[in-house]
């Protein structure tokens, strides 16, 4: 392979085959590191490679292709969004919410089918955006958000930014529509908004106001530099060439080899039992998966049948979405105090009415820290939003402010540490404050003691907070090293 520092020396000719030589080295590596999981080379190497093209895209711009891996990157920005008109409209959902309108719903489906069972397709219902992308020859041309249904946005640039979304598909028919949903895991929400909030920057309240957000961007370097994906769930227009499996599970198998990333979670069920036991699976992965859902679909899988059923107004009758509770609530801030960490740094925590978010009763919410809270404006006596989302604590996302009392007071924070009256400071540059008590602060020190045993530390078993709390507040332990003196007398007790 060629060292890259003989670029500039490039006639045209050598540039065009360089740049189809790295488009397909990188088109690759894309590959092995977006389908398969599996890199071979480190990001430094195909960063490289990447450099390279980029460079050489400069240089000779008459080169730069519609499929180019370095749109990845993002290009100009745009004024504005132009209308694109879906060839097929795109359709929404009917909803249950129990399992009485389930098997009214499926009872519906077999007596206009007239059929005693029936198999549907069961998937995880993402929150994201709802996207068609349309290839012609192979290409990605156009990518539209769902708008109205019969018109949406097209987004194509900010799309292409998307790394596990094919730019190219091989031995694709003529024309191929592919839907599905654009959304952001809930690992790269969590570092994008922490990110955010160092930059002292507005954060987003939950992963799918974030990747309705990052893909609304003008400017799609920025679209580019968030962690968006996607999952395809249904096809839109395709030419007469294609050739279709006539079931909806074996068409999404179809998609994979294209490079279309399709939910794993995705199985072909039986009856409304098999609905049930799926969502009720679904339902116990919910929390531990690295994306939101809210609820999951079921599809009639034949696609006959399908046609059979057809469409009530805007949604098809052969589908219908099952709704997890909902992760978001209102309840009212009745109190706001602050806890000491390990570090000193204080956290200001909502204590809430409580009200029970997705199965359970909150009544703390972490207000992260006073810039947040004042970037939120956030007070006592607010009607707010909570969210319980996942493994993470409960969090206070936003004041209803049209619903703010006259008498709602703002956050103060105080200016000693409750626990050891030590001063508590917030330099210019920080967004939390610190109580400058150190070792002789209980509240560090207790902390401390917890971190210590904790998994991301020594990782002792048996010993969670709780136990921490209650051998420190004995008197027991004063420091981590206390641990290990402790004799088996003294905390059988
Ligand atoms: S199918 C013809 N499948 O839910 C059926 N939609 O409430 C069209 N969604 O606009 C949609 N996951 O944005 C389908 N596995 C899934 C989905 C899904 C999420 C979204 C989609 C749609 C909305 C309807």
């Amino acid at each position: 392979m060629s060292d890259s520092s003989s670029q500039q020396n490039f006639t045209l000719a050598e540039a065009q085959a360089r740049v189809s030589e790295l488009s397909e080295i990188i088109g690759y590596h894309n590959q092995r590191y977006y389908e398969q999981d599996d890199p071979e080379i480190p990001d430094v190497e195909y960063d490289k490679y990447f450099r390279e093209l980029l460079a050489l895209e400069e240089q000779f711009p008459e080169l730069k292709q519609s499929t180019s891996p370095s749109l990845r990157v993002g290009g100009a920005a745009l004024e504005g969004f132009d209308k694109v008109t879906h060839a097929i409209r795109m359709l929404s959902l009917q909803n249950v919410f129990t399992k009485t309108e389930l098997e009214a719903y499926h009872e519906r489906l077999i007596k206009l089918l007239d059929v005693t069972t029936l198999e549907y397709v069961a998937e995880p219902k993402l929150d994201g955006l709802a996207v068609s992308l349309r290839y012609e020859n192979g290409i990605l041309v156009t990518a539209a958000t769902r708008g109205d249904g019969t018109t949406g946005e097209d987004i194509t640039a900010n799309v292409r930014t998307i790394r596990s979304i094919p730019l190219k598909l091989e031995k694709a028919p003529k024309v191929l529509e592919v839907r599905g949903e654009v959304f952001m895991p809930r690992s790269g929400f969590n570092k994008m908004n922490a990110d955010l909030r160092k930059q002292d920057k507005k954060t987003y309240a939950n992963p799918r106001n974030s990747a309705a957000g990052s893909l609304r961007q003008l400017d799609s370097k920025i679209t580019a530099s968030r962690p968006l994906t996607m999952n395809c769930y249904s096809l839109g227009e395709t030419s007469a060439d294609a050739v279709l499996p006539s079931k909806h599970y074996a068409r999404l198998q179809w998609l994979k080899p294209f490079g279309f990333p399709v939910n794993d979670l995705i199985q072909v069920v039986e009856g409304v039992a098999g609905c049930e036991n799926y969502y009720a699976m679904i339902g116990s992965k919910r929390d531990s998966l690295d994306y939101e859902i809210d609820g999951v679909v079921y599809k009639v899988n034949d696609i006959e049948q399908q046609e059979e059923l057809g469409f009530v107004s805007r949604a098809p009758r052969w589908a219908t979405a099952h709704k997890f509770p909902a992760q978001e609530q209102i309840t009212i801030v009745e109190n706001v105090d602050f806890q000491v960490g390990r570090t000193g740094a204080i956290t200001p925590v909502a204590r809430l009415k409580p009200v029970e978010v997705a199965g359970v009763i909150v009544s703390n919410a972490t207000l992260h820290n006073m810039d947040e809270v004042e970037r939120k404006d956030i007070r006592i006596g607010d009607t707010v939003i909570v969210r319980r989302a996942g493994d993470v604590i409960p969090e206070v996302v936003s004041a209803i402010i049209s619903k703010r009392p006259d008498n709602a007071k703002k956050v103060v924070l105080p200016s000693h540490c409750q626990e050891c009256g030590s001063d508590i400071v917030r330099s210019e540059d920080e967004a939390v404050a610190r109580c400058i008590g150190g070792l002789n602060c209980t509240a560090q020190r207790k902390e401390g003691i917890k971190y210590f045993a904790s998994r991301k530390a020594m990782d002792i078993d048996g010993l969670g907070d709780k136990l921490c709390e209650q051998l420190f507040d004995a008197g027991l332990i004063k420091t981590s090293a206390d641990l290990y003196a402790l004799e088996l007398e003294q905390v059988v007790e």
